[in-house]
C-alpha cells in the first residue's frame, strides 16, 4: 500500500457484510489490512488495538453492530434487534474511556430501532447509517483541522501525544488533522513526537503517519518532554482526546497530562483537537472510568521482558487534564478557547 494518509481511510464497509481495517498492530514494519464480518471479530480487533483511537473505535464498533445485522439469519425483526442489541452490549464492553465507542454504538443501534419495515429495511438503515458515520468523521477532522490552523504560524514546532493522526480516526486526523490543515494552507510546521509508552503509538504510529506524508518529526523518549519545552524547542502543544467532560477535563492518553503540566510551566499553549463526538456532556470528571491495560505491556519492551518477575505493576491507559491547563480545543464546531469549561455547552450542543 503506497497511499497517503491524507486521504487513506482507516476502518471501512466494504460491501455487503464486510470491514476492512489497517492493523495497527503491524506498524510500522507492515502496512496491511484485515478483514470482518462478525461482531466477535470487531470486539477482539478493539481490545487488541488493531484498531484505537478514539473516532476510529466509534466508528469501527458501530460497523460491528452492523455486522450483527448483516450477518444475522434472524426472519423477523424483533429476532434481528435482540442479536443487534446483544452485539452493542459485547461491543460496549471492550474499553470503557473514549466516549466515541458509546456514542458509535448507540447511534447506529438507534438507527435500527427507528427504520421501518422488516428485517431488510432494518439491515439497509444499519449500513446506511455506519457509512454516514464513517463519511462525517471524515468531514468533521478536516473542519476542525481549519479551525485549528488558524492558531498554528508558519515555522512552528508542535509536540503532540500518543497518536491523534488519520490511525485513530476514520482518516485525517484530529491533532494530526491540524497539523495536517496548517500544511494545506501553506505552513512549514514540524513535529516532536514522545514514544508514548507502553503501546508506543507516538513511535510506531504518528512518526510513520508523518514520515510517510513528508512532514518532519523528531521522535523524543517520554522522559524528555520536560527538557525539550525548558530548552524553547516546543511552540505549542497539540493532543486529541479520548473523552470530553462537560465540566471540561480532557480524557486522552496517559502522559498527556504531564504534557500539559509542563506545558503550563513553560507557557507553551496546550490545545486539544477532538470533533464532537468525543465530548461527553452528561458526565462530569469523576464517573470517567480509565482503562486499566495488562501489565505486560509496561514489563515488557516489544516481546522482551525488561522487569523482574514478582512486583507491582499498574498500567492506566488514560489520564485526565483539567480545563485551567487548556488553552483552547478546537472542534469542527468552532473553537472553544479558555476558560473552555465556562464555553464547551455553548459550543457543543
Ligand atoms: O489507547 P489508544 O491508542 O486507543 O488511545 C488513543 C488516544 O489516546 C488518542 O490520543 C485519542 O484517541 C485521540 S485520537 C484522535
Amino acid at each position: 500500500l503506497r497511499e497517503s494518509f491524507f486521504t487513506l481511510r482507516t476502518v471501512a464497509w466494504v460491501g455487503e457484510g464486510r470491514v476492512e481495517m489497517i492493523d495497527q498492530t503491524a506498524l510500522p514494519q507492515r502496512l496491511v489490512r484485515r478483514s470482518f464480518d462478525s461482531w466477535e471479530g470487531v470486539a477482539d480487533a478493539i481490545r487488541r488495538m488493531v484498531v484505537r483511537g478514539a473516532p476510529a473505535i466509534g466508528v469501527a464498533a458501530a460497523m460491528g453492530v452492523a455486522l450483527a445485522g448483516t450477518a444475522s439469519k434472524a426472519r423477523t425483526r424483533a429476532e434481528l434487534m435482540k442479536e443487534v442489541e446483544a452485539a452493542a452490549e459485547g461491543l460496549r464492553r471492550t474499553r470503557p474511556t473514549a466516549v466515541n465507542l458509546f456514542w458509535g454504538i448507540d447511534r447506529v443501534v438507534r438507527a435500527a430501532r427507528s427504520a421501518e419495515g422488516g428485517v431488510e429495511e432494518v439491515r439497509g438503515a444499519l449500513v446506511r447509517e455506519v457509512g454516514r458515520m464513517a463519511e462525517e468523521d471524515v468531514d468533521a477532522n478536516h473542519r476542525l483541522g481549519r479551525v485549528g490552523a488558524k492558531y498554528l504560524a508558519d515555522g512552528d514546532v508542535v509536540m503532540t501525544q500518543c497518536n491523534a493522526g488519520a490511525l485513530a480516526t476514520v482518516g485525517y486526523g484530529t491533532a494530526l488533522g491540524v497539523v495536517r490543515a496548517a500544511s494545506e494552507e501553506g505552513k512549514c510546521v514540524k513535529v516532536i513526537v514522545p514514544e508514548t509508552r507502553p503501546a508506543l503509538q507516538g513511535a510506531r504510529l504518528t512518526a510513520f503517519e508523518l514520515s510517510r506524508d513528508g512532514f518532519h518529526c523528531t521522535l523524543i523518549s517520554d522522559t524528555a518532554v520536560g527538557s525539550m519545552m525548558q530548552t524553547g524547542r516546543v511552540d505549542k502543544v497539540i493532543v486529541g482526546a479520548d473523552r470530553i467532560t462537560r465540566d471540561g477535563h480532557v480524557f486522552n492518553k496517559i502522559g498527556t497530562y504531564q504534557v500539559a503540566v509542563l506545558a503550563n510551566r513553560h507557557g507553551v499553549p496546550f490545545y486539544v483537537a477532538a470533533p464532537a463526538s468525543t465530548f461527553d456532556l452528561t458526565r462530569t470528571h469523576d464517573q470517567v472510568v480509565i482503562e486499566e491495560r495488562a501489565v505486560d505491556e509496561v514489563v515488557r519492551v516489544g516481546r522482551r521482558r525488561i522487569a523482574p518477575r514478582g512486583i507491582g505493576v499498574a498500567n492506566p491507559a488514560f489520564d485526565r487534564t483539567p480545563p485551567e491547563l487548556v488553552s483552547a480545543i478546537f472542534s469542527e464546531r468552532g473553537p472553544i478557547e479558555s476558560p473552555v469549561d465556562r464555553k464547551i455547552a455553548s459550543v457543543i450542543r
